[in-house]
């Protein structure tokens, strides 16, 4: 239990962010149980593993990522259980801007555990490392994920035509995006 308690934030009294490390690479693959029919349709392929070896190999390619300064990776535990996350897909504090992604287990979808969690992503890029953009991707048609974005206060800044190929389909891809300025208007 001090392993919850230590490193991490509270979202809310059930729920906690922190880092989702290598060492979690057991827990990670059995949430991936958990979530993988969900999210395949609307995360990248690379994300979406099978086993724990797969698991542990999205983990060290954020942590290697983490290492230079790039992507992050955070899990959000509910009731101490990891049930999503969310992440820095990428970060460059030379250009100033990031991309944030995120995902749930379909139990833990309707809690505002995603945009509170996202909010403390984008407080930590815009103000702790003075970025000055943020990004955020979504299948066009995945309004779950758009709802998420302009709760942040993103705007839809255009669609990328057929870029997201999935089962044999080419989905539109929508790009949102916040500024720091609009970002500390916006801040609750
Ligand atoms: C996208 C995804 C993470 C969104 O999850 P989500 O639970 O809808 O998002 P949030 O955690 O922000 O929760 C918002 C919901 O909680 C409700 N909610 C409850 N308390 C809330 C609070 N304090 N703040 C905000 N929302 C709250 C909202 O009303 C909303 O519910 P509704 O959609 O029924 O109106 C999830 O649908 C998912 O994992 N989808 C599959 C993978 C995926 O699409 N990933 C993103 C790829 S771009």
């Amino acid at each position: 239990m001090n392993g919850v308690i230590m490193f991490s934030l509270p979202l809310r009294d059930d729920a906690r962010l922190r880092p989702l490390e290598i060492w979690h690479a057991e827990e990670f693959a059995a949430h991936m149980d958990r979530a993988r029919e969900h999210i395949r349709p609307w995360v990248g392929p690379a994300f979406v593993t099978d086993d724990l070896d797969g698991a542990r190999g999205t983990l060290r390619r954020y942590a290697e990522r983490q290492a230079a300064d790039g992507a992050r990776l955070y899990g959000i535990w509910l009731d101490g259980m990891l049930v999503g996350g969310v992440m820095f897909v990428n970060f460059d504090a030379a250009f100033g801007s990031c991309e944030i992604g995120c995902w749930l287990e379909p139990a833990a979808e309707g809690r505002g555990l995603i945009t509170q969690a996202s909010r403390t992503l984008l407080d930590w890029a815009f103000t702790d490392r003075g970025l000055h953009r943020a990004e955020w991707h979504c299948r066009a048609d995945n309004e779950r994920s758009s709802a998420v974005a302009e709760r942040l206060g993103m705007t839809l800044e255009g669609v990328r035509r057929e870029s997201w190929p999935y089962g044999g389909t080419r989905h539109d891809k929508q790009i949102w995006a916040i500024l720091a300025s609009e970002w500390r208007a916006h801040r609750p």
